[in-house]
């Protein structure tokens, strides 16, 4: 049976989305400070591998990080609302340039949004 991985478009799909992802977080003034400057190319190919394994591709991620545990691995970064939106901005802009069907497109961005909430690790708007 074909796996979400398979209909997203495969490996294709998800290096494509990954790198276009990436071109719009160099220029991001409150992400680009977070991420590391001279390992883009390692940060690119965790978050496709991450996302391969996820939707059911090869489990190269965990063969090579270990279990995902992105909560835990994120709380080394500051991330309020302003981060998630600026994450999800990005991603859209990356999915617009995928060819992806609206079908699989909301599947994807249904689970990406609920994945960026949860990634959210510290506020600033001063609410307790
Ligand atoms: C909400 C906003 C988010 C911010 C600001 C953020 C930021 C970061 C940063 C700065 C890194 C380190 C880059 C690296 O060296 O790999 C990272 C890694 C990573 N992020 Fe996020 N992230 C966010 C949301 C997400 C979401 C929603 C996912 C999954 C759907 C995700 C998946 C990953 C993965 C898989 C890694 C690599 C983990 C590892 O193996 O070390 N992130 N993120």
């Amino acid at each position: 049976m074909a796996t979400d991985y398979d209909n997203f478009g495969g490996k294709d799909f998800f290096t494509s989305l990954v790198k276009d992802f990436y071109q719009e977080i160099i220029n991001d003034p409150i992400l680009k400070p977070m991420y590391p400057e001279d390992d883009l190319d390692g940060a690119i190919e965790r978050l496709t591998l991450f996302l391969m394994q996820y939707w059911g591709g090869p489990g190269t991620y965990s063969e090579l990080r270990g279990h995902p545990r992105l909560r835990m691995r994120h709380a080394a970064f500051p991330i309020d609302f302003a981060a998630r939106d600026s994450w999800l901005k990005n991603m859209t802009i990356a999915l617009d340039k995928q060819q992806i069907t609206d079908e699989n497109r909301t599947k994807l961005w249904n689970y990406l949004q609920m994945a960026a909430d949860s990634m959210v690790n510290t506020r600033t708007d001063g609410v307790i």
